[in-house]
């Protein structure tokens, strides 16, 4: 009998349990936009210690052969696709603290299905000053998997500063580590001889979340 009760209590609170609609999925914040990169639009390529021809430069690279460090990608944003790219000395990053401007593409680069679906943005609907708008990014170290070769081992920062139609100002701030691992975010493969290693995104969306940091 006793075992029994046991079972009912159990049985009603399984279906107690089940029947509890689940909690909704969190809420962005208010105060939050999310830039996807276009896919397959990041490329970094760099030198490798080696040659992959160790027989004929045996001391490695030879000078005419050597080449800086490039990263280049699109992000978007609701004025639509902006073209960052940077050259650096190899292993050695742009400087900390240092931002590079990025270009907003005038080939009609805009795609407001990419942003339905995977951007968001607490700025879309009020009016922004386009050409007084301006992104730029940065690159620091990033120790979170250990001491590696700084190219493959950056935190990537985008600052947006936004001019709206009333002439303020909002500056708006988000970074994401790029790495590469099994589980990526970036991809690298060994190029022929000569030619380094060149790394992109997975597939898989690849977005920087953003708050809003500062204006007036
Ligand atoms: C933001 O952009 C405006 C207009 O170009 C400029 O006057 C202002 O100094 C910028 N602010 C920052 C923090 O870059
Ligand atoms: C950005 O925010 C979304 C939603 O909160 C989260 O799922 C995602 O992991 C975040 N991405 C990064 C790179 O922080």
């Amino acid at each position: 009998m006793r075992l029994l009760t046991l079972l009912i209590t159990l049985l009603s609170f399984l279906l107690h349990t089940l029947a509890t609609p689940l909690p909704p999925s969190p809420a962005f914040p208010p105060d939050t936009e999310r830039y996807p990169i276009d896919r397959h639009s990041l490329l970094l390529h760099f030198m490798t210690d080696t040659t992959g021809l160790e027989n004929l430069y045996p001391n490695g690279w030879p000078e005419w052969a050597k080449f800086d460090s490039r990263l280049q990608f699109t992000i978007l944003m609701q004025e639509g696709r902006w073209q960052c790219a940077a050259e650096w000395t190899p292993g050695v990053l742009p400087g900390e603290g240092v931002f590079l401007p990025c270009a907003l593409r005038q080939d009609g680069g805009k795609g407001t299905g990419v942003e339905k679906r995977e951007g968001l943005s607490a700025i879309e609907g009020r009016g922004i000053i386009e050409d007084k708008t301006e992104v730029q990014f940065t690159l620091r170290r990033w120790y979170g998997l250990g001491v590696r070769r700084p190219e493959i081992s950056v935190m990537l920062g985008i600052r947006r500063n936004v001019t709206l139609d009333d002439e303020s100002h909002e500056i708006w701030y988000g970074e994401r580590p790029l790495y590469s691992s099994q589980s990526g975010p970036m991809f690298c493969t060994l190029g022929p001889p000569l030619d380094g290693m060149r790394c992109s995104d997975l597939d898989g969306p690849l977005a920087i979340n953003s708050t809003r940091v500062g204006g007036g």
